[in-house]
């Protein structure tokens, strides 16, 4: 077991292959104060696919680069811990978003999208987003402190998408409501790693 943990994530997703996403689009979209305006949770989605330019843009919205000099992100984190990753259900497999290199790297065949979270809906998305705080880049706090920023950090995130899906006329909703032991076990995560919130990303139906 122990060794199976210290394989790298690619191992168990051997047939799914990295995606390299277009760079994102950085401008455009409805002005700030508007795509507030707009902001909302819904929970009706159609199963109309993402291209890979939107995904692109939904990822660097949510926590990609924006300063490449510092490779800094689009959320802040507590002491730029940068402990957040986000991974990506889609109907082929699950991936790890690397912000580095603007790519889904593989890490499950198959489609676990009705695992992360307790509500039908979740299924019906193209995507389904998985917040996943890294310990290991926590090491230094206490376990009150490290879940207190691991929160505060994916709800940066988090918010982010509302405001870049308001902006695009996706729709979208943060869940806290999974079942986070049978999602780690689907997603083959670490003990180091934990699971915080899970956010569904769509069309409107
Ligand atoms: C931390 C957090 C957890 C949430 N969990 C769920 C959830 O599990 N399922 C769900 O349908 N909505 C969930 N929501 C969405 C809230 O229900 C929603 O934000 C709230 O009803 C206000 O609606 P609004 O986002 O449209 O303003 C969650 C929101 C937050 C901030």
């Amino acid at each position: 077991m122990a060794l199976l943990l210290a394989l790298p994530v690619s191992i168990y997703a051997q047939e799914l292959k990295p995606v390299q996403l277009p760079a994102p689009k950085t401008e455009g979209g409805k002005p700030l104060m508007q795509a507030l305006k707009e902001r909302k949770s819904m929970r009706e989605f159609s199963s109309q696919e993402f291209t890979l330019q939107v995904l692109s843009d939904l990822l660097w919205a949510a926590d990609g680069i924006n300063r490449p000099e510092s490779a800094h992100r689009t959320a802040p984190s507590a002491m730029n811990m940068q402990e957040i990753d986000i991974y990506v259900a889609k109907v082929d497999g699950l991936y790890l978003y690397d912000a580095k290199v603007n790519s889904l790297i593989p890490v499950v065949l198959g489609d676990i999208r009705a695992l992360t979270g307790k509500q039908p809906f979740v299924k019906d998305a193209p995507i389904n987003l998985i917040y996943v705080a890294d310990l290991a880049k926590m090491g230094r706090l206490s376990a009150v402190d490290a879940d207190f920023y691991a929160a505060a950090d994916t709800g940066f995130i988090s918010e982010n998408v509302y405001l870049y899906c308001a902006s695009a006329g996706l729709t979208t909703v943060v869940r806290g409501s999974i079942d986070k032991p049978a999602l780690a076990k689907a997603m083959k995560l670490g003990a180091d790693k934990k699971i915080i919130f899970a956010q569904t990303v769509g069309y409107p139906k």
